[in-house]
């Protein structure tokens, strides 16, 4: 059976680009059709300056929000990455094998290396490395598949070189997985920027849709939309980058395509309130079950810990083989 593995880092709010790009397609689709495993991989939150309580309650409600999703606990293994220590333990294997000049290619160790260096801040080495970390948490699976957004998909072709090159070196451990992302709406652009991709870490949030913002201000946000020259709603992503994205995020609520919705709306003001209904209409069950689970926190902590205890036993063989292969001794007991 095809085996999944994807993940969602608490270092903000989940947005509806986490959802439209990632979450929503492991609830309806991946869950049903793949072994899945789905991570609140905090680790990750930790490349950036921190506030360690906003971490942890960031953790909590990410995972309360994957559940509120739809992803079932009794289909698909839900869980916090720092729970499993088998992802530490692979990376560093990953790092011998991974070079420096690799990691310093990473669009993303770019960008945000360049904005922590303009805020006068320093970069941590962990900003630099967590593609490692990253091929760690899906290779120590052997996931198959790694559904994902579109500004993923270099990590996962990093993924793949250092499991084959790893393979080749060692012998045969790690399966070689691939990426996966959804034909719309694999990158939600920000609706004040639509030059940039709408993120959890995003500075005001008035471009930002959270999954937990009331209606009425997801309604504003949209109706707020930066939109193009000219009138006509056509999908054109060089052209007319605001009005594309509305029409993304409308086509992916209804389940069509943006081309499809290309010249029915006679005005941007009609095509925004039909955005806005469809977001807050797709949005409310979400919303509905994450507040039953907030009233129920002893059966969040039960899915995470019993997931937890899954995950670990799913990774630990192959981690365990990696560390054969690479030439470390087993421990006394194991080598008996
Ligand atoms: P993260 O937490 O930034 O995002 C989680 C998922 O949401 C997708 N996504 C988007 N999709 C469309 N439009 C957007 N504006 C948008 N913003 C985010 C992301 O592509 C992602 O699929 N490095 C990962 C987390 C991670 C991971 C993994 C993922 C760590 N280990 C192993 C898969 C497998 C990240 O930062 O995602």
């Amino acid at each position: 059976m095809t085996r999944i593995f994807s993940g969602v880092k608490p270092t903000g709010h989940l947005t509806l680009g986490n959802y439209l790009g990632a979450v929503r397609q492991w609830a309806e689709v991946d869950q049903h059709r793949a072994e899945s495993l789905f991570s609140v991989v905090d680790l990750h939150a930790l490349t950036v300056d921190h506030d360690p309580g906003r971490v942890r309650r960031l953790s909590r409600q990410a995972a309360t929000l994957l559940l509120a999703s739809g992803i079932d606990p009794e289909r698909a293994t839900v869980f916090v990455q720092s729970h499993v220590d088998e992802h530490a333990r692979l990376s560093y294997l990953l790092e011998c094998v991974a070079t420096d000049g690799e990691m310093r290619r990473m669009i993303q160790y770019k960008e945000k290396s360049a904005l922590e260096r303009a805020r006068g801040g320093s970069v941590r080495l962990s900003l630099l490395t967590y593609p490692v970390l990253m091929a760690a948490d899906i290779l120590a699976y052997g996931a198959d598949e790694v559904p994902v957004g579109d500004d993923q998909v270099q990590h996962v072709e990093l993924t793949r070189d250092l499991a084959v090159r790893f393979n080749q070196r060692y012998g045969h451990t790690f399966v070689v997985p691939r990426a996966t992302y959804p034909k719309v709406a694999a990158r939600v652009m920000d609706l004040q920027d639509p030059a940039s991709k709408m993120g959890k870490s995003g500075d005001a949030g008035a471009g930002i849709i959270y999954l937990l913002d009331e209606p009425d201000v997801v309604r504003k946000k949209i109706l707020r939309a930066v939109t193009d020259s000219g009138s006509e709603v056509e999908y054109d992503r060089e052209a007319k980058p605001g009005i594309s994205n509305l029409l993304e995020i409308l086509a992916s609520c209804e389940g069509g395509s943006p081309e499809g919705l290309s010249g029915v709306y006679e005005s941007y003001g009609a095509l925004k309130k039909d955005t806005a209904d469809a977001v807050v209409e797709m949005l409310r069950p979400v919303q509905e079950k994450h507040k039953e689970l907030v009233a129920d926190p002893a059966y969040v902590e039960e899915v995470l810990r019993r997931g937890a205890e899954r995950a670990r036993e799913m990774s630990r063989p192959t981690v365990d083989t990696a560390y054969r292969a690479i030439g470390l001794l087993p421990p006394v007991d194991e080598a008996r």
